[in-house]
């Protein structure tokens, strides 16, 4: 991964990166921080050019629409490749692309699995280490994860630990900005009315999970994540439930709370 060698010129572009932001909580993302005039120029990263162009036609703020597949090493040297030429300051970065499957571990697909690691944990942290030398004292971080961090959750079992994965990250990678002015917020919503759904139920176990109960908009979601991160707090839930469950993650035993999820994943 390709560094930048020489500091910024003067009066660098500013600019926003938001990946998964041609949909669900991406796409929010982008269209609340455009509001914001925090950043010259927003980038969407994604595979879909056409649905990234569509919503950068729905911002305030100009938009650039990169596409790529995060789970690919050549097309996260391309994003850094295009900050090396470009060399903006990067005011914010949103690492929202990701997904889970429903099923147990003889029902998601191999290829499945492998992607889903891939995606939410090596992309999110390649896409942080690419951008990080771009960023600067004000600078803001949301790295979404999900309230799956908080528990082991089977029929869900790779998902769940990715999260584990972003949030353990995001808090440590926190830790060491310290004193930097760079703020680090790990988003960790319950069910968030999105495309994530329907990629979840495309498995072989596609129905283990009955009903997202309790799913939020992701309007809410984005605006509590943004108030968090301008707190500075390290993990924004932005629901009671989500707290509810980073509390019982503390305190109550894995094997209580499994138990029952198994019967919340049955309602
Ligand atoms: N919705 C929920 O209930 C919920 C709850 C907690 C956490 N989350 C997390 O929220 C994040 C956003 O998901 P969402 O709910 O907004 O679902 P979504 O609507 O399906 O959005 C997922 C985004 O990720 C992008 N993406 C998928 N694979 C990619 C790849 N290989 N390379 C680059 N981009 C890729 C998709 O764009 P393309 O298909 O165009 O590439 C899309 O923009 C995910 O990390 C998810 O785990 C969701």
């Amino acid at each position: 991964m390709d560094h930048p060698s020489t500091p910024s010129s003067t009066l660098p572009k500013r600019v926003a990166i938001i990946t998964g932001g041609s949909s669900g909580l991406g796409r929010e993302f982008a269209l609340q921080i455009s509001k914001k005039q925090v950043a010259d120029e927003i980038w969407l990263v994604a595979r879909k050019k056409e649905a990234l162009e569509e919503v950068i036609g729905q911002l305030d703020t100009p938009g650039r629409a990169v596409e790529a597949d995060l789970t690919s090493p050549q097309d996260i040297q391309a994003i850094a490749d295009l900050l090396s030429e470009e060399q903006p300051k990067v005011t914010f970065l949103v690492n929202a692309a990701g997904f889970g499957k429903f099923g147990d571990w003889q029902t998601i697909s191999d290829a499945a699995i492998d992607s889903m690691i891939d995606l939410n944990c090596r992309g999110l942290v390649d896409m942080t280490r690419t951008c990080l030398p771009y960023m600067e004292r004000g600078g803001r971080i949301i790295q979404v994860a999900s309230a799956a961090a908080f528990v082991p959750l089977p029929h869900m079992n790779v998902y769940a630990a990715t999260k584990a994965f972003v949030l353990r990250y995001s808090r440590a990678l926190r830790w060491e900005l310290h004193g930097t002015g760079i703020t680090v917020t790990a988003l960790c919503p319950t069910w968030v009315k999105t495309g994530f759904e329907k990629v979840a139920r495309a498995s072989g176990g596609g129905h283990d999970v009955r009903h997202l109960l309790g799913a939020q908009e992701p309007a809410s979601v984005v605006r509590a994540a943004l108030c968090a991160n301008d707190a500075h707090f390290a993990v924004a839930c932005a629901s009671i439930q989500s707290l509810a469950l980073r509390m019982i993650g503390k305190v109550v035993p894995n094997c209580v709370t499994m138990a029952g999820w198994e019967v919340i994943r049955k309602l």
